[in-house]
């Protein structure tokens, strides 16, 4: 096992971390390659470690948006963007998530750097909205009770109050970004009970998802990082 793999003998043996390693990881994702590589396909890791899965989903995916848009700057950051928006996890462990998020930014703003030498950096509004994204998909949970963690001393009340694990779903019209927001338990709940799923128009599956929450109001994708935390 590689040192890489394991942060400490306590953390593998309370939590079962060991992280995966690239070559385990890329054969499969392989296993789904097509999804790996459509920039809007969202994921979801329930026990998301640093992200190793994540790392390399976001890799796949920004490959695809170097070959198709290069050139086109605009079109370029919103797909960037929308690749973003579409990757999600969940550790019970909080330096992990911070981890997570950190090193998903920071490959997505070197490609950008690599890319676009003489802009060099993304600019300060959309690094915003890029951070805001992470943050809002990358949770502090467990992944069993589909809520945030509680201290193995937690009376049974304090566990069943624990805030649920809310994820925000992003769907572009454009430059335009609608949000709405769920309950993990309840997508759990209703993936489970539409199996088989149901077919739309063109005969393919589709998942019927719960009510949301909270909607919001259409804004334009790069007000993400403003607008929410103020309504
Ligand atoms: C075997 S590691 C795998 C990490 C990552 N998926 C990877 O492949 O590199 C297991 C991860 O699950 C997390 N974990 C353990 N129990 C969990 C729970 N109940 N809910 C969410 N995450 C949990 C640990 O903190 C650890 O990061």
């Amino acid at each position: 096992m590689d040192e890489q793999q394991i942060k400490s003998r306590q953390r593998v043996t309370e939590r079962g971390e060991v992280f995966t390693a690239e070559r385990e990881v890329n054969a499969m994702l392989d296993l789904v390659k097509q999804e790996t590589e459509r920039i809007d396909s969202r994921f979801l890791e329930p026990a998301c470690g640093n992200g190793n899965f994540l790392v390399e989903i976001l890799r796949r995916k920004l490959e695809v948006i170097r070959r198709q848009y290069q050139k086109q700057l605009g079109e370029l950051e919103l797909q960037t963007t929308i690749a973003l928006s579409s990757i999600y996890g969940v550790d019970i462990m909080k330096d992990n998530v911070e981890e997570c998020c950190q090193r998903l930014l920071d490959i997505v703003c070197n490609w950008y750097s690599e890319i676009h030498p003489q802009l060099k950096a993304p600019s300060q509004k959309l690094l915003a909205v890029w951070s805001y994204l992470l943050h809002r998909n990358i949770l502090w949970g467990d992944a069993l009770t589909l809520r945030e963690p509680v201290s193995p001393k937690a009376s049974i009340i304090e566990q069943r109050d624990a805030n649920p694990i809310t994820f925000s779903e992003w769907s572009f019209i454009r430059d335009m970004v609608i949000r709405k927001d769920f309950h993990l338990a309840a997508l759990v709940q209703a993936q489970s009970a539409s199996v088989p799923f149901v077919k739309n128009d063109q005969g393919n599956e589709v998942f019927l998802p719960p009510d949301p929450i909270r909607e919001y109001r259409p804004i334009h994708y790069l007000k993400i990082a403003t607008y929410y935390d103020t309504k």
